[in-house]
């Protein structure tokens, strides 16, 4: 009788999908000797978002979250999501940064590396594949599940057959929104089991509804391992419900022999903590939406692209950005949609429609996309945007990371001096997050409050900035902005009144963080000329100055969190 093998989520993808990646750690020792009980062929527990949420959000150490479970979790090997070159973060590292984390994560107590690339490209995922098997840890190389005119069966199996060759020991579908019909996933399962000797996993998002069929349907084809989330964090942009997969399959052939009772007793605990994280849940990403078979959008991206939408005040255009979504894509060459490449594609979907022309305004990591720095994409990408976008400039042919130098040292270097360097991983935190870390590193960070008060004055800016006031006039809500020069703006419910406008004031596109202020008071500037990086959903953006002179008055700093509209300068 073949026994499949469950793979829980609970404890990263599945609050990544649901709760925005914002479970503390604290929420999830108590539960964690318990789980351990079950016999899950492992617990994913880290990488993915929960790195980055940790440090940005949260006031915790990533590493330590990792020590202290592994402290609890005796037996359960502990499972993480590795994006290849990328690790936890959005862009290539180069090989000693790859090496390093890698060491340390197992170390810490990784025992499975599930590994993938955003465009299935392999020299992305060969150097972080080896150091994993050097270690003697568990790889689990992943294909990212999408469809298009240029991914055929034929197509995943000689990938799957690559990454054979590199000595991974199982290899998971990684199918990120839920695309995936039972029909498709039998023959590409059924396929991959005859011309492969690798394990396979299925691992999809619920989005579509077609999941749970998928599931049955990867077992009849000889499926070895699923990934499930438990219940109270299952469904929608999530995995299917851990109990009901086991008990769908009891006394069938594809048993997976686990306790439903003590299941129970585990789902109990977390329908307090869904509870407890309920401001997070958005009601998007929690329903089926058969959207998703047109759009093509993951679950952690379209809960990112709603709360993005939201903040940049634009819900209304969120129909013209999920329709722009594939024309964007197809442009560019039908890249699959996970991290990086989903960011990528969604900010410039959201860019293409607010800035009123396509291509008008785009982001730095567009422009690497298209010259090769991300890796081959799929499909060739549409020549005339290419030209609109990058001109006559080259194209890289080699393997990105060849062209990095190596940086650990420097990091190390420039964190001791900052005095931010502890523990060795310190140094990686700090390579992988410059930006970020410093703040995080110095203990200066502040754990973000689960409730956010709604009620009368809920945001203080820092010093210098335009400060804004929610304001509450009988039940109704308005957000008072006041800004520099006697300027004021009043927007209630969505409509904004301006009062009058701040001359020559470059003002944030969207929500964000200000990445580089690359001019002071008293510079003199050129129209045009790039003012302002600002981050926002994890993408570079420029902010140009809107006319020639000179910068009169500068509103932020470097570090700042700004929102759409915030005048930043002054240029006279
Ligand atoms: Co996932």
């Amino acid at each position: 009788m073949k026994k499949i093998e469950i793979i829980e989520t609970a404890f990263r993808d599945a609050h990544q999908s649901l709760l925005a990646t914002r479970m503390r750690t604290r929420d999830m020792l108590p539960i964690a000797e318990e789980m351990d009980k079950v016999g899950f062929f492992s617990l994913e527990v880290w990488g993915g978002a929960t790195f980055d949420a940790c440090i940005r959000y949260l006031n915790e150490d990533p590493w330590e979250r990792l020590v202290e479970l592994k402290d609890i979790i005796r037996k359960t090997p502990l499972q993480m999501l590795l994006r290849g070159q990328n690790l936890v973060g959005y862009k290539h590292y180069p090989d000693d940064v790859v090496r390093k984390f890698v060491e340390k994560s197992y170390e810490n107590g990784i025992d499975v590396f599930r590994i993938f690339d955003a465009l299935n490209d392999i020299r992305n995922m060969e150097f972080s594949i080896k150091v994993a098997k050097e270690q003697g840890a568990h790889v689990q190389a992943t294909i990212s599940y999408t469809i298009s005119p240029f991914h055929t069966i034929e197509k995943y199996v000689e990938f799957a057959k690559k990454l054979e060759a590199l000595e991974c020991d199982s290899l998971t579908i990684k199918d990120m929104a839920g695309l995936i019909s039972p029909h498709d996933t039998y023959e590409l399962i059924k396929t991959l089991k005859e011309e492969t000797d690798l394990m396979i996993n299925l691992h999809c998002h619920c989005t579509s509804g077609m999941t749970p069929m998928s599931y049955y349907a990867a077992c009849e084809a000889g499926v070895d391992l699923l990934d499930t989330a438990i219940s109270p964090l299952s469904w929608g942009t999530s995995q299917p419900p851990t109990e009901s997969v086991v008990a769908a399959l009891m006394g069938t052939p594809y048993e997976t022999g686990l306790d439903l009772k003590l299941l129970t007793r585990i789902k109990k605990y977390f329908e307090k903590i869904r509870e407890k994280y309920s401001s997070l849940i958005d009601p998007i990403t929690e329903r089926v939406d058969t959207d998703v078979l047109i759009y093509q959008i993951p679950g952690g991206m379209l809960s990112n692209l709603v709360s993005q939408l939201k903040e940049q005040n634009a819900m209304d255009k969120y129909q013209e950005v999920l329709e722009e979504m594939p024309r964007v894509r197809e442009e560019l060459g039908y890249p699959p949609l996970v991290t990086p490449t989903s960011q990528i594609v969604g900010i410039q979907a959201v860019m293409n429609v607010l800035g009123g022309e396509r291509y008008k305004n785009v982001t730095k990591e567009v422009k690497e996309y298209i010259k090769g720095y991300y890796g081959r994409p799929p499909a060739p990408i549409n020549q005339e945007i290419a030209k609109k976008i990058i001109g006559n400039e080259k194209i890289i042919e080699c393997r990105p990371a060849d062209l990095l130098e190596p940086e650990l040292e420097k990091f190390q270097r420039e964190g001791k001096k900052l005095g931010i360097i502890k523990k060795e991983e310190d140094v990686l935190t700090y390579a992988l997050y410059p930006a970020v870390a410093p703040k995080f590193l110095r203990g200066e960070a502040e754990e973000e409050p689960l409730n956010p008060p709604t009620k009368t004055v809920c945001q203080e800016k820092p010093a210098g900035l335009p400060t804004e006031y929610s304001v509450d006039v009988d039940g109704e809500i308005f957000d008072v902005k006041v800004l520099p020069v006697g300027y004021m703006e009043i927007e209630a419910t969505g409509s904004r009144v301006p009062i009058g406008p701040v001359e020559g004031g470059v003002t944030s596109t969207m929500q964000g963080m200000i990445l580089k202020l690359k001019v002071k008071k008293g510079d003199t500037v050129k129209q045009g000329d790039v003012v302002v990086v600002l981050e926002a959903m994890k993408m570079e953006n420029d902010i140009h100055a809107n006319q020639s002179g000179t910068v009169a008055e500068v509103f932020t700093e470097e570090g700042d969190t700004v929102n759409a509209g915030d005048t930043l300068m002054i240029i006279k």
